[in-house]
């Protein structure tokens, strides 16, 4: 076996969780087609099918959603943990802070190797809703805290995708913009084994707890080639400025060498297929506000037509991270929050994997082809000749 950089190919694990065609695009999860899940289903709804392997009934469903709503209030210490982050820090770094604080506010993780046999199922469950619940929340509490202002407590009536508006703008949550954005965090919550997700099982596979497994993925998505390109993409449009400068923006940029942000994947290598619905969602906002939308839009579709000359050839095509952007930043996020919202829908499919992994799990302990020196005697400092660095 010899080395693969960035693994590509590798089977990693086994799962069956999600499942993507990256010729035809098309992605499902659990069998489900994201187009239909997109279109009718809810991010609770969803979460429970990727946590559970099948869509809930009418009473399961209703539990699971009561769950999740009694768990959206934080200790308030974590609250106080948060006043003293600079208020000009990343919420990504934000977010794994107060993740991975969330353990010893709500201790239990000894039991992640009771007798060495692993948690229990009522464990597993009751810690995946508690983590699940609060990522909006603290999302939602940074977005006010870091102005200096108290943060907005969640409310039990409104759906996730309600409370997570309602959190972050402190206004009652336009219907259309709370469905578009339900639809979001469908589509973010699952994608197979990706660079985030493959960080969770690796921290999951040493039985660390959970909320240090998702800790783990969200540094992981943290990062400009993965969840932190939708934030890249927004400023990328506004240096374009204007529609008509498009063509010699992207000539320009390829000439030096450098990624157009929120084209490209490992996987597709036709256009993804959540960036189409994605695309959708902004049609239908521009519909809703009587055809005013962000002129990033236009840029955005003016770079999408002069990129398919220069980099569909490639199989180089518009990802998930193109058009979310644009269309969070219509509904008044700050362009630093939008990495933040992938990591509270891709906690679903985390949590997800970190389950179904505890059922068979085993440390990942993979090998390297060394390269380096070969074994050899300690120097004195008075024999090392200095400059070799
Ligand atoms: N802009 C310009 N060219 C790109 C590109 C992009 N965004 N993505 C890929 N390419 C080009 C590469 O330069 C390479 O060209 P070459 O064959 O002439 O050298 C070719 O397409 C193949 O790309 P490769 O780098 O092998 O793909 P990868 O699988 O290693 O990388 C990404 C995948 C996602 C890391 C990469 O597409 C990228 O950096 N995209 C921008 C960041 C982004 O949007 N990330 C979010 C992913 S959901």
């Amino acid at each position: 076996m010899s080395y693969v950089p960035g693994l590509q190919g590798v089977p990693a694990t086994r799962s069956s969780i999600s499942f993507l065609d990256g010729q035809q695009g098309i992605l499902t999860y659990r069998g489900y087609p994201i187009v239909e899940l997109a279109r009718h289903s809810t991010f609770e709804e969803t979460a429970y099918l990727l946590f559970h392997g099948e869509l809930p009934g009418q009473a399961e469903l209703e539990a699971f959603d009561r769950e999740l709503r009694n768990n959206r209030r934080v200790k308030y210490n974590v609250r106080e943990i948060m006043k003293f982050l600079p208020t000009d820090g990343h919420p990504m770094e934000m977010l794994q802070t107060c993740v991975a604080s969330l353990g010893m506010f709500y201790p239990g993780s000894e039991r992640m190797t009771a007798d060495g046999a692993g948690p229990t199922e009522e464990f597993v469950n009751s810690t995946a809703i508690k983590i699940l619940a609060s990522m909006a929340t603290l999302v939602g509490m940074w977005n006010h805290i870091r102005r200096g202002d108290d943060p907005v407590l969640p409310r039990t009536d409104l759906t996730y995708a309600e409370n997570f508006l309602y959190m972050m703008t402190e206004r009652e949550p336009d219907p259309v913009e709370a469905r578009i954005m339900d639809a979001c965090l469908v589509l973010h919550a699952e994608h197979t084994i990706n660079a985030s997700t493959f960080a969770a099982l690796v921290c999951g596979s040493t039985l660390a707890a959970p909320n240090l497994v998702v800790a783990s993925a969200i540094g992981t998505l943290a990062g400009p080639l993965h969840g932190g390109a939708n934030q890249r993409v927004l400023e990328m449009l506004r240096e374009i400025g204007s529609p008509e400068k498009a063509e010699s923006w992207l000539e320009k940029r390829l000439a030096n060498k450098q990624v157009v942000w929120g084209f490209g994947h490992r996987e597709y290598k036709v256009k993804d297929p959540r960036a189409d619905i994605l695309q959708g969602m902004l049609e239908q906002l521009r519909e809703h506000r009587h055809g005013e939308l962000s002129p990033l839009y236009d840029i955005a579709k003016a770079l999408e037509a002069a990129a398919a000359e220069r980099l569909a050839h490639k199989g180089v095509h518009p990802n998930v991270d193109f058009y979310s952007g644009v269309l969070y930043d219509a509904m008044g996020i700050p362009e630093d929050q939008f990495t933040p919202i992938f990591a509270i829908a891709r906690t679903a499919g985390w949590l997800a994997h970190w389950k179904e992994q505890l059922a068979q799990n085993r440390i990942y302990r993979p090998t390297q082809e060394y390269v380096g020196a070969p074994t050899r005697s300690y120097l004195p400092m008075d024999l090392r000749v200095s400059g070799h660095h």
